[in-house]
């Protein structure tokens, strides 16, 4: 085996095409793991394939289920078994190979992950009004093949001869890391009949890649080629986001790329290729700190009491990267400190970005407000988002209490220069509290609701009215943790879906619960051990033996410390990780969160 090849994959079968596409006496290149090959299938059927550049060196080559498969390794493992594909009452279609100019690992990663049917498959796969990922179960196992069961879905147009609207079962397998298929069936249909569709992907080099995409099923109705242009339609959808990625590898080190709230497969699989030590395909590790922008301060203005706006500008006038609607930047202030603020607009000059001085600060905000001018050099992390304004969403009730308005007024600004209509509750102390008043007004008209100096019952009665609004309304907040609780409790007894309730805190709403048994963390990129005590935070433990790591809130909220989990079990008990992420174990936030084993392993 050519010592190139990653020993973490070398061993797996790897489609390069179908059966049937090469027929006795023929021959053909393909190119696998960087490496460009020869097959041939003699006379008898049988295939052979060696290396172009060492014609003695043969690499195994085998039909399975439709494909031709090839290990370059020395010491194949098993075929998968797959004994749905003896039945003679189903069709097996070849759908063709598509050449995608993105990481093999990232179309397969894209294949796992039912989060994205309704926006990218809207009205076919997934639809806007029903758009929540219902728990599923995902296990690795004892033959290292990833499953994904139980899986739901309601599905417009769910084939190629579906009627309609259809609540579809899917059973995700990942047969190796580059070798997914899907089992698909109506709900309430027998799983013996479920579609399979295979998605095998051939990894040509680390950042190209060909889909071979196929389908066994028990459609007698449709036309081959009604069945291949459904599947195809998709996968077109498909190909163009998986192309814009900046990093074409993917990424497993979170301080790569901005940390997204995968789902509980796509983490698993991650997990995955991390466990097997797999390098090739994988963006390198940073070894760097987060990548930080300097900004000069180009203007500082008062915009309601104790609220002052900073309007942030390439010192070369350049522009600056992309800030969603909800985006927030760290701030690396003067005193070291760092803090986090929401992007409230963006421009052809800026950001700009408001701070209310906070008597209680742990000297973020007053430091901003006291030591930082207009002409002043600041350093700002790259906009990060997990506040985000889905741009698919027409109905939006917008709740913003105090210095919470700061990301909701971006939202507001979205939403009205795209045609939409959002209502917009602004809870504030006094009319000297509430900020970009004015604008509000001209922006929103008789859909901006003031409120000024409630008493929380009287919030709580206003809460309910802006949440009477049910239908395909999405409900954004930000606000003081009081407020935030209200809006969880009434969405919550107004039957108000998770994924249609959005929340940015900037305090927990729950006391931070940091103590518990003591354990050991290990550093894996220095073996180094630190004890973490029963009333230490691993933070604070690793500060002890001189080692910084990136912190904010130290409250679990804001995930600026967020770190990879090589090993353990860790704790979670921050506010900031999606339920699936927090099940998955990849990664933690090492401010508050602990172990439940005994050693835990941090990619530090
Ligand atoms: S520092 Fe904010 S989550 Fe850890």
């Amino acid at each position: 085996m050519p010592d190139t090849i990653d020993p973490a994959i070398a061993s797996d079968w790897l489609a390069i095409g179908d059966s049937l596409g090469l027929v006795p006496g023929t021959s053909r290149r393909a190119r696998l793991l960087g490496h460009d090959l020869h097959v041939r299938r003699r006379p008898d059927g049988a295939l052979e394939a060696w290396f172009e550049t060492e014609p003695t060196r043969p690499c195994h080559a085998t039909d399975h289920c439709g494909f031709i498969l090839l290990c370059l390794g020395d010491e194949p493992r098993p075929l998968f078994e797959l004994a749905a594909f003896a039945n003679p009452a189903r069709r097996f279609l070849y759908m063709g190979g598509f050449g995608i100019h993105s990481g093999p690992l990232r179309v397969v990663e894209n294949f796992l992950d039912m989060a994205h049917f309704p926006f990218v498959h809207a009205h076919i796969l997934g639809s806007e009004e029903a758009t929540e990922v219902r728990g599923y179960e995902v296990e690795l196992d004892a033959r290292q093949e990833l499953w994904a069961r139980d899986c739901k879905f309601i599905q417009p147009l769910a084939s190629a001869d579906a009627k309609g609207g259809a609540d579809v079962d899917y059973v995700y397998r990942v047969v190796n890391p580059f070798s997914p298929m899907l089992y698909k069936h109506p709900a309430g249909r027998s799983a013996e009949l479920a579609d399979i569709i295979f998605l095998f992907i051939q990894p040509t080099d680390e950042e190209r890649c060909i889909a071979h995409f196929a389908i066994s099923l028990f459609d007698a109705q449709s036309s081959s080629g009604e069945i291949m242009a459904f599947q195809q339609n998709i996968l077109g959808q498909d190909k163009p986001i998986l192309e814009n990625h900046v990093h074409k590898k993917l990424p497993l080190d979170p301080r790569i790329e901005v940390p997204s709230r995968a789902d509980a497969a796509s983490s698993t699989f991650r997990r995955w290729l991390r466990d097997i030590h797999l390098r090739w395909g994988i963006e390198a590790q940073s070894t760097e700190p987060r990548p930080r922008l300097s900004v000069e301060v180009a203007g500082k203005r008062t915009v309601a009491r104790d609220i002052v706006e900073f309007r942030l500008r390439s010192p070369r006038r350049g522009p600056l990267p992309s800030a969603t609607a909800g985006s927030h930047l760290d701030v690396h202030l003067p005193n070291g400190q760092i803090r986090q603020y929401s992007v409230c607009g963006q421009d052809d000059e800026g950001y700009t970005i408001a701070v209310k001085r906070e008597a209680d600060s742990r000297g973020g905000s007053i430091a901003l407000h006291e030591s930082v001018q207009a002409g002043m050099q600041l350093e700002i992390g790259l906009p990060k988002n997990n506040f985000r304004l889905d741009p698919r969403i027409e109905h939006a009730v917008l709740i913003a209490g105090g210095i919470g308005i700061t990301p909701i007024l971006a939202m507001a600004r979205d939403l009205a220069a795209r045609g939409k209509r959002p209502v917009l509750h602004y809870f504030c102390r006094s009319a000297e509290h509430a900020a970009y008043r004015a604008e509000l007004e001209a922006l929103l008209g008789t859909n901006l609701h003031l409120h000024l100096g409630l008493s929380p019952q009287q919030t709580e009665d206003q809460v309910r009215q802006a949440l009477q609004a049910g239908g395909d309304a999405h409900a954004f907040a930000c606000g003081p943790a009081p407020l935030m609780q209200c809006i969880e409790r009434v969405a919550a007894e107004r039957h108000w879906p998770a994924d249609r309730v959005h929340f940015e805190y900037f305090r927990r709403t729950t006391p931070v619960e940091a103590t518990g048994p003591a354990f050991t963390v290990e550093l894996a990129r220095s073996g180094r051990r630190v004890q973490v005590a029963s009333d230490t935070t691993i933070v604070e433990a690793l500060r002890a033996i001189d080692i910084h790591l990136d912190t904010s809130c130290e409250q679990g909220v804001c995930g600026t410390c967020l770190c990879t989990v090589i090993d353990g079990e860790p704790d979670h008990r921050d506010q900031y990780l999606s339920a699936g992420e927090k099940a998955s174990h990849m990664q933690m936030l090492p401010c508050v969160s602990r172990s439940r084993s005994a050693t835990l392993v941090l990619d530090l």
